[in-house]
């Protein structure tokens, strides 16, 4: 991971090159081919398909688990199946009381590792367990308590082998599926310089980062299944739940359009049923924004990647429909008008950024994060409206290779609960934290008012080295236009 300094001047032109989206491909609904994909099905004794025709494999007696480690595991079936729950993987699991270790042979490149859990009882209440993958620990103290769950994460594999220990960490453990998916090189972590939120900072990843998918929205559309994804099985949910205070807005669900990937944007970055269903403010809206909530595992990086596509068709030209982007009441500065960056209508893009969901006070835990679309008055638009399509959040692993965050919420100090609303979340760029510490202190008092409770926030993640980057002074940080959104 490297920050390094945006060019001031140039914050409103950093996707340049969504400008290069001359040639334009127009095959249907190609699928991208994985080299590998592997899906396990654990416990269960035979090979089966699913009825959305992927095959699961068995792993009883399979070369996945070492013959060194006998009986650290046995087969189980679960204890209550309600009839929502998809059989296969979860009828099934493997459960284990001491570390239980599985082996894949697969070919380096990144890829998708998907676990699925089933948290019925199998071996009585109380299992915890911590998943790790070569040095990255995915998972720690994990107890599932929702119906079943799938995490999904996106890791670079160096070696022909993928090596994933289970350990527990009370009680036992279980798992009842795991999928390995390879997926396009640059889907996600690519040689690009992205935007910090509200920061004059750049980011720019290094090849070791693992992430974890911690939302994937069909923004305004239906639910998008595995299978209809763009051959790489990646779930796509309704937004519906996570609309802020009821501004619903409009959605449109265009099935006429013809959605052409410019060769900035793979066919495989989205599916067109995702950009063919949007999410807008309405043209002739009563509300100001659209606007979502999501809980959040403070103390990590995130990355945002937005999805957008015009499929109105008395959108045509640029400022038609100009808007900000504000992520954790910081707006990026940036002003997306989807014709101009994209190049026309029913053709797709998508602007990633980076931020950093910090903690209140020593409060460690869970907090919801808003983000946010509103139109951009200055730029005089014909439209007050606004657009999104998709959106993705990934957490970012930390320094040491840690992706884990608290699995229930841990109490809040008492004293938090006095000068905050509850519903509160900051975001603070990596500038200001890979600054020294007199300007992350300044900076972070003038922000939250609570510089006494500052260190505790970055300790345990963020461990830069200062000569890997640039100090930052308090006067370039609060000059930055952006911070005008923070509340003082
Ligand atoms: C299940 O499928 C895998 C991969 O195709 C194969 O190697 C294995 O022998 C099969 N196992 C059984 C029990 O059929
Ligand atoms: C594993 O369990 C089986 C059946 O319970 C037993 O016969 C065998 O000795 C055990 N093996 C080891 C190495 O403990
Ligand atoms: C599992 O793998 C880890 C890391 O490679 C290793 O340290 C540990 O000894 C293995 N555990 C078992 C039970 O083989
Ligand atoms: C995976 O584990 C095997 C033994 O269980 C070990 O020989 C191999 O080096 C490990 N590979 C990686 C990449 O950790
Ligand atoms: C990451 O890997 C790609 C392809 O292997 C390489 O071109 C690039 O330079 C690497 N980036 C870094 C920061 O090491
Ligand atoms: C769009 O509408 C079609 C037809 O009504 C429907 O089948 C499809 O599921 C919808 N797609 C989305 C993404 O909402
Ligand atoms: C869009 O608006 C900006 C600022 O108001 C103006 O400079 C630009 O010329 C306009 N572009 C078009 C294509 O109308
Ligand atoms: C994630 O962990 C790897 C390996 O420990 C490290 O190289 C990388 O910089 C970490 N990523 C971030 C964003 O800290
Ligand atoms: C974000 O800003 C709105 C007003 O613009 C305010 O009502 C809300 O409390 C702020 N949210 C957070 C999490 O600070």
């Amino acid at each position: 991971m490297k920050i390094t300094q945006r060019n001031p001047l140039g914050t409103t032109h950093f996707f340049l090159f969504f400008l290069i989206h001359f040639t334009i491909s127009t095959s249907a609904d190609p699928l991208y081919i994985p080299s590998d994909n592997i899906l396990i099905n654990c416990g269960f004794p035979s090979n089966t398909t699913a009825p959305n025709g992927r095959n699961w494999i068995t792993d009883v007696d399979s070369n996945f688990i070492s013959s060194l480690q006998p009986n650290t595991s046995i087969a189980s079936q679960a204890s209550k199946q309600s009839i929502s729950i998809p059989q296969i993987p979860y009828t099934t699991a493997r459960i284990f009381y001491s570390q239980l270790n599985y082996s894949f042979p697969i070919s380096p490149g990144p890829k998708f590792i998907r676990f699925y859990f089933n948290p019925a009882s199998y071996s009585g209440p109380g299992a915890g367990f911590s998943v790790s993958a070569g040095q990255f620990t995915l998972l720690g103290n994990f107890s599932p308590s929702e119906d079943y769950v799938i995490k999904e994460f996106c890791i670079n594999i160096e070696d022909y082998k993928l090596n994933i220990s289970f350990t527990p960490s009370q009680g036992y453990g279980f798992v009842n599926g795991i999928e390995i998916v390879s997926m396009p090189l640059n889907l996600y972590i690519r040689n690009e310089l992205l935007p910090f939120v509200g920061q004059l900072n750049w980011f720019e990843f290094d090849n070791y980062t693992a992430l974890e998918t911690v939302y994937r929205l069909n923004v305004g559309g239906n639910e998008i299944p595995p299978e209809k994804d763009t051959g790489i099985f990646r779930s796509w949910s309704e937004d519906h739940d996570y609309i802020l205070d009821g501004e619903y807005g409009a959605t449109s669900n265009n099935t006429e359009v013809d959605i052409q990937y410019p060769s900035t944007v793979p066919f495989y970055t989205a599916p067109e049923n995702l950009y063919r269903s949007a999410r807008f403010m309405g043209l002739d809206s009563k509300i100001k924004q659209l606007a979502w909530s999501f809980s959040m595992d403070t103390g990590f990086f995130y990355l945002f990647r937005f999805h957008f596509c015009e499929i109105l068709h008395q959108i045509t030209k640029p400022n038609q429909t100009v808007f900000y982007i504000s992520i954790g009441n910081m707006t990026s500065g940036d002003r997306m008008d989807v014709i101009k960056w994209s190049g026309g209508n029913g053709v797709p893009m998508y602007v990633d950024y980076v931020g950093m969901v910090v903690a209140e006070g020593s409060y460690r835990g869970k907090q919801d994060l808003w983000i946010s679309l509103y139109p951009c008055i200055e730029e005089k638009p014909e439209y007050n409206d606004a657009i999104l399509n998709g959106l993705e959040i990934f957490k970012l692993n930390c320094t040491d290779g840690n992706l884990a965050g608290t699995n229930s919420p841990s109490t809040k100090p008492a004293w938090a609960h006095s000068g905050f609303p509850s519903r509160r979340l900051i975001l603070v760029a990596g500038g200001a934290m890979a600054g020294g510490t007199v300007a992350i202190c300044l900076v972070c008092f003038l922000i939250y008012r609570y510089r006494r409770s500052m260190k505790v926030m970055y300790e345990k993640c963020i461990s830069l080295s200062a000569n890997r980057s640039r100090y930052f002074s308090l006067a370039e940080i609060t000059t930055s236009k952006q911070y005008e959104q923070v509340e003082l």
